[in-house]
């Protein structure tokens, strides 16, 4: 039987209101994917992890800063970090900034992450991982929810001890990529694993890894039992892949809403992350973006080649004229104003 995506559902007392939610990728979700995501279907939408140490200390090299738009609701902002005061004391920041729900991240493979004893190196030790979950928990009113990896070696089946434990001591919710931290993204995502944690725990099991189409999601949550399941990869220069998931709407997009929606893109990434920044932050997704709409070879080239944002934009306009007024529409269709900037650190290399 096909399952209706546009379920909502809960995590604590938030309510999110369709079962996709927005992978946070560390130098991928920023506000101007998140946004694009919401638009687009996610029910949920997160932060890339952000350094607990680095919002203590403020000392760590500030690659940007966290943005709240208020048409981000409900967000999730992710912490990554192993000191259980320093974690307190940061959730409760990041919930006095606007977030919905605190997420800890127990799954990055990334060993600038793991040698400081945070990310996936918490999956084996569990008393440590539960003391952060207690320590957040007790310092924020808002769910705390955790990303946790299927355990550190090839086969391991640590989450399925770990999960458990993370809820008694306060989880409001687990999501799991059911990789080893070894295998980092090489491989399949196992959800066989993911339904033993559904079957572990009371609370809702989000599925991350693998889910690309309507079809995928559809098994996924079928023989999961998951509450939701999370796209990333499938997301990146792709929104549309998320109306497909949702929706089942496998309508490709024209160049010119190819065109447009970059556009937006780069705009909304200029506004955020200031110009020098963002043109180095933007080269990865043209090619991703560009992938449709028909665009010819070259062009991807151009555009990673260019000076200036505003020459992409050009270019844009002239390969698909009609984009210019489909711009107009998606910006006036999104509010802009309300918006906090957090004193946060992002950490723009990472992962989970
Ligand atoms: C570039 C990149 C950055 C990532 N950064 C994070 C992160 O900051 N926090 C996290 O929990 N997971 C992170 N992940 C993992 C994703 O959230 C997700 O669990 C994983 O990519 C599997 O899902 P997918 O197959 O849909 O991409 C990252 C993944 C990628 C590809």
């Amino acid at each position: 039987m096909e399952i209706d995506l546009r379920t909502p559902w809960h995590i604590g007392p938030v309510e999110i209101p369709t079962r996709l939610v927005l992978a946070p990728m560390a130098g991928v979700s920023v506000q101007a994917f998140r946004r694009q995501g919401r638009r687009y279907g996610a029910g949920l939408v997160c932060s890339e992890m952000v350094s607990c140490a680095g919002i203590e200390h403020r000392n760590e090299r500030t690659l940007g800063y966290l943005r709240v738009g208020a048409d981000e609701h409900p967000l999730a902002i992710q912490l990554f970090g192993s000191d259980p005061r320093a974690m307190g004391d940061a959730a409760r920041m990041v919930e006095a900034a606007g977030a919905d729900i605190v997420d800890l991240n127990f799954g990055c493979p990334v060993r600038k992450v793991t040698r400081t004893g945070a990310g996936a190196t918490l999956l084996e030790d569990t008393e440590l991982a539960a003391r952060l979950v207690a320590s957040v928990a007790e310092a924020v009113d808002v769910p705390v929810s955790v990303k946790l990896r299927r355990g550190l070696r090839n086969g391991s089946r640590a989450c399925l001890e770990l999960g458990p434990r993370l809820v008694d001591a306060g989880a409001a919710s687990l999501t799991l990529h059911p990789r080893s931290a070894e295998q980092m993204y090489t491989g399949a995502a196992d959800h066989s694993v993911t339904a033993e944690l559904v079957s572990l725990v009371d609370v809702p099991v989000v599925a991350s890894g693998d889910v690309g189409s309507h079809a995928k999601a559809q098994v996924v949550l079928g023989t999961t039992g998951a509450a939701a399941v999370m796209v990333g990869r499938g997301a990146q220069g792709n929104p549309w892949a998320l109306r497909e998931i949702v929706d089942g709407d496998a309508e490709e997009p024209s160049r010119e809403e190819v065109a447009a929606e970059l556009v937006l893109f780069v705009r909304e990434a200029v506004r955020e992350l200031g110009e020098r920044r963002a043109s180095g932050f933007l080269k990865k997704f043209y090619g991703w973006y560009l992938g449709r709409g028909r665009f010819p070879r070259p062009f991807k080239q151009e555009l990673v080649q260019l000076e200036s944002t505003e020459e992409v934009e050009r270019r844009l306009f002239a390969a698909a004229p009609g984009a210019i007024e489909l711009v107009e529409r998606l910006e006036a269709a999104v509010p802009s104003a309300d918006e906090r900037t957090l004193e946060l650190p992002i950490s723009i290399y990472g992962g989970g």
